[in-house]
């Protein structure tokens, strides 16, 4: 079963000295969320924005903001991005020692909890918490960058996690980040993705392409 995809545009191909205006932009165009990647030049390789700069953009929309924190450790700033208006938070297993708390620690303060797969992360890590996820996040790049190459080894995990996902009865997202263009988009949703991120592809063209972008990645 495909359903018409939500999609979340990365932030990191905006232009950052206007960032409001570049959201209110993919809200116009008819973007599900804001996919915002917080990275800490540690856990990744690169530097981003933190929690000040999400609350300043919170007031610019109305859809939710999807934060996907590559930070390491992530539970000492999981409040402040909860606070400065986050609505999903995933974490990467990696960036702590204990998983189950930091998913609980999302919830608690009103969020939808996620979890994020590295291209080498197992699925098996979610087998005995998928009752604390609300979202699964497959990256099909190495986290750090925009722009890379989609990697098509992912598509047997987008597999197995859609199968245990259909086993949970519920309705968790399964969102795909990295290299997501109109070619890949389809090889990801027949895979049984929900979501999809997409910065390169939305972003490129400027403002007055952002909904056409959007439509090409939903199928046309
Ligand atoms: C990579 C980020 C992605 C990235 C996607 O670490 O998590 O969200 O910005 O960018 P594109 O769509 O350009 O691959
Ligand atoms: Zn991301």
């Amino acid at each position: 079963m495909t359903r018409t995809p939500l999609i979340a545009p990365s932030i990191l191909a905006a232009d950052f000295a206007r960032l409001g205006e570049e959201c209110r932009a993919i809200e116009a165009a008819g973007a599900d969320w804001v996919h915002i990647d917080v990275m800490d030049g540690h856990f990744v390789p690169n530097i981003t924005i933190g929690p000040d700069v999400v609350k300043a953009l919170k007031p610019h929309v109305s859809i939710p903001f999807d934060v996907h924190l590559m930070i390491a450790p992530a539970d000492p700033y999981v409040e402040a991005f909860a606070k400065a208006g986050a609505d999903l938070i995933s974490v990467h297993p990696e960036s702590g020692p204990h998983l189950s708390r930091t998913l609980q620690l999302i919830r608690s303060l009103g969020c939808k909890a996620g979890v994020v797969f590295n291209p080498s992360t197992s699925p098996a890590v979610l087998e005995s918490i998928m009752d604390q996820v609300d979202l699964i996040l497959v990256m099909s790049v190495n986290p750090g960058f925009g722009g890379q190459k989609f990697m098509t080894s992912q598509l047997a995990k987008i597999r197995r996690l859609r199968e245990m996902i259909n086993a949970t009865g519920r309705d968790i997202h399964l969102e795909v980040d990295g290299g997501v263009t109109p070619e890949t988009a389809p090889l990801c949703l027949e895979a049984g993705a929900s979501a999809l991120v997409a910065g390169t592809a939305v972003f490129k063209g400027g403002a007055s392409a952002y909904a056409a972008n959007i439509t090409a990645l939903r199928g046309g």
